[in-house]
């Protein structure tokens, strides 16, 4: 019995400890995210059983970004908007599958002082095919609850108290930042590697990227060193990340002259994975600029993402793709 611990640390605990830090902290963050744990465990089981209930498969509806919606899209989506409003703790919440701002009324289960922005079922795609997919959040303060609007989530992603992810793969794993470093469910700290020869980006696309894009990527692939990076692509950003935050490398979907602001959504996929990121000791640009920088004028506002290691950062021909 000796090696067993048993002084347990929850994700409850860990953040009620860390809101500690910050003086007016009354367990109302620790609340929150507790509601949205529960909604991850509720999916998360209902992901694994989803060819056996008759989950896989479209949902008949196509949502605002012009994407064929799953029925597992549909099940999170409800999901994550119950679990959020009974926590009682939020004002106003933004869903990749609702066209408009959702803000809750102070009748029935209450408010409270947070906006939540998420994604509540990232990789659709690749459901079917049992590939991990998961759920990403983040966390913005809103000062004024009782007149919460869109204005208190269209701000710059530097601005998010909290962010993380839910990956529902062979296991499922919570990864959280409440901008003091990065936990995994079992709250070691995790640090993404200097630098990692992987790269990953849908090469399906390159017929549209612009010049100083497809100079980035063959560096990687015909450097002088004759030591290329490998491949990696998934095709669900949690998956895609997640990998690129534990091994290091680069993950990028860029701007291309089909999708001039890229395919991935700023409030729900972007910031929180960048905070992440930057929070785990990596870097997150536009390509151009740090992501976290930017301020959205649209809740549903895309925006073209490189993200990785840092030194990975300063390799290639891409002068942009650094801040050195
Ligand atoms: P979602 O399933 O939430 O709509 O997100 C899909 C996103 C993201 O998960 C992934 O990085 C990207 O789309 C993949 O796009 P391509 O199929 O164009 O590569
Ligand atoms: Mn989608
Ligand atoms: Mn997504
Ligand atoms: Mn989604």
């Amino acid at each position: 019995m000796d090696n067993i611990e048993t002084n347990l640390i929850t994700l409850s605990r860990h953040v009620l400890h860390d809101q500690t830090r910050h003086s007016n902290a009354r367990g109302d963050l620790t609340l929150l995210l507790t509601s949205i744990q529960l909604g991850c465990k509720f999916v998360a089981s209902q992901v694994r059983r989803s060819g056996l209930a008759n989950l896989t498969g479209l949902a008949g509806k196509t949502n605002v970004q012009g994407e064929d919606v799953k029925k597992l899209d549909v099940l999170a989506n409800d999901t994550f908007i119950n679990s959020l409003k009974s926590s009682g703790r939020v004002s106003v919440l933004v869903s990749e599958e609702n066209e408009n701002e959702i803000i809750v009324d102070s009748k029935g289960l209450g408010t409270g002082k947070y906006a939540v922005v998420f994604d509540p079922l990232d990789g659709s795609s690749n459901i079917d095919a049992g590939v991990s997919i998961g759920t990403i959040f983040g966390i913005y303060h809103v000062s004024d609850p009782a007149n919460a609007s869109k204005r208190d989530v269209l701000k710059a992603g530097k601005e998010m108290v909290a962010a993380g992810y839910a990956m529902y793969g062979s296991s499922t794993t919570l990864v959280l930042t409440t901008g003091n470093g990065v936990n995994g469910y079992t709250l070691d700290p995790i640090k993404i590697p200097e630098r990692h020869k992987i790269y990953s980006v849908n090469e399906g696309n390159s017929l549209f990227w612009d010049e100083p894009t497809k100079e980035y990527f063959n560096s990687l692939k015909f450097p002088a060193d004759g030591k290329p990076y490998s491949a990696r692509y998934i095709g669900s950003m949690v998956a895609d990340v997640r990998r690129t935050l534990l091994y290091g490398g680069v993950f990028a979907y860029p701007a291309d002259n089909k999708s001039k602001n890229g395919k991935l959504r700023l409030l729900y996929e972007c910031f929180p994975m960048a905070m992440i990121l930057e929070q785990a000791g990596g870097k997150a640009s536009t390509g151009r600029d740090r992501i976290l920088d930017i301020v959205p004028d649209d809740i549903h506002a895309r925006s073209p993402i490189v993200l990785g290691s840092k030194l990975d950062f300063q390799c290639g021909v891409a002068p942009d793709m650094s801040d050195k």
